[in-house]
């Protein structure tokens, strides 16, 4: 017995790694293994050998298994520390240039336009994206048998069975924000509302999340000729060319009376857009007058005050300044679009870096 517990101590001590522990296992106190073997040859015994040998055979299988234990236990400590040093890190080391994220076009694009505006005077407002539909529709003099309302394609949320209160939607347009804005702020109010709208439409210049901006400046004294002068003077500074012709097509929007849509020239030379020169026409925003029905719903008096609204596309406005062929690209969130169309993180959009 003292020469099967020195063979194998022996033996797990020099053992290698796991699987030259489990060999030994098997070896030594398996089922068949070596003290089995022993144990079996206690039936041949004497009653008075077998009180001897066997608590002797147990605590040499004792012995063994601890050994085993251990030796398992040290074997992965050890495993472990070869692998902290192998795959040691530096958590203190600066970024990789190489690895930086960069601003998507759409936020970039954003900040630009939120310079401009800020720039003239536009404070930032904000909504929610999902809205009730008075706040979508109704307060924007757009009642429930509307037709603008099928047109929008709405996506409608879903109510629980038996609530019989109108579902709410998701906001397709940006033009909610002017009623909660000025139910915020009363008038005089200036403010921009950039942010996400949905509609269910799908093509190569749809997707169904997209971007807008809201315009809407209100006091006593707003005319058609600011909103011009505030849109030439955006589509300058954006666009970085000094001299634009805008094109006010006249229009209808039940929010807005009279209303206008803007097209902008430009030329599609060689599959190349320009913007200021050129036979072509782009349509890039919707505005008009805001209804005195709306400011009424916003809390508003339409016999003192009046102003103008507009909303214009932030995903097509981005599509036309730097040269994105196709809409549902800025949504696939393909990395490699991602780097070739993305903005350096370190460079913040403002009039005095030209944007
Ligand atoms: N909400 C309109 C649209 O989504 C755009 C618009 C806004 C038109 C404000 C007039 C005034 O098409």
């Amino acid at each position: 017995m003292d020469d099967l517990r020195d063979k194998y101590l022996g033996l797990i001590g020099e053992a290698g790694d796991e699987a030259a522990i489990e060999a030994l296992r098997v070896q030594a106190v398996g089922k068949k293994g070596e003290v089995a073997l022993k144990m079996r040859e206690l039936g041949k015994m004497t009653p008075e050998e077998r009180q001897v040998m066997g608590p002797k055979l147990n605590a040499l299988k004792d012995e063994i298994n601890s050994a085993l234990a251990a030796k398992k236990a040290a074997l992965a400590d050890a495993a472990l520390n070869e692998r902290l040093q192998a795959e040691w890190l530096d958590v203190t080391l600066p970024g990789r240039g190489r690895s930086a994220g960069t601003i998507h076009p759409i936020s970039q694009v954003t900040e630009e336009v939120t310079a401009i505006f800020a720039d003239m005077g536009f404070a930032v407002a904000e909504g929610p994206q999902i809205e009730t539909d008075w706040y979508n529709f109704d307060a924007l003099n757009i009642p429930g048998h509307h037709p603008a309302r099928a047109e929008m394609d709405t996506f409608y949320m879903a109510r629980a069975e038996g609530d019989e209160r109108p579902p709410h939607v998701l906001r397709t347009h940006t033009s909610p924000v002017q009623i909660r804005s000025m139910q915020d702020q009363g008038a005089p109010i200036r403010v921009i509302a950039p942010g996400r709208v949905y509609r269910a439409d799908y093509d190569q210049t749809h997707t169904p999340m997209f971007h807008q901006v809201e315009g809407l400046a209100i006091d006593t004294d707003i005319s058609m000729a600011n909103l011009k002068w505030v849109l030439e003077e955006f589509v300058k500074a954006y666009f970085g060319v000094d001299d634009v012709e805008l094109r006010f097509r006249a229009s209808h929007f039940p929010f807005t009376e009279p209303s206008a849509e803007v097209d902008i020239r430009c030329s599609w030379e060689g599959g190349v857009l320009k913007v200021g020169e050129g036979d072509d026409w782009l349509e890039i925003l919707g505005s008009g007058m805001v209804h005195p029905k709306v400011l009424e719903a916003a809390g508003i008096d339409p016999t003192v005050y009046q102003g103008f609204a507009f909303g214009m596309g932030i995903d097509r406005i981005a599509m036309l300044k730097y040269g994105i062929p196709d809409l549902r690209a800025f949504f696939d969130s393909d990395l490699r679009w991602l780097r070739h169309y993305g903005f350096s993180p370190l460079q913040k959009p403002n009039l005095h870096g030209g944007l």
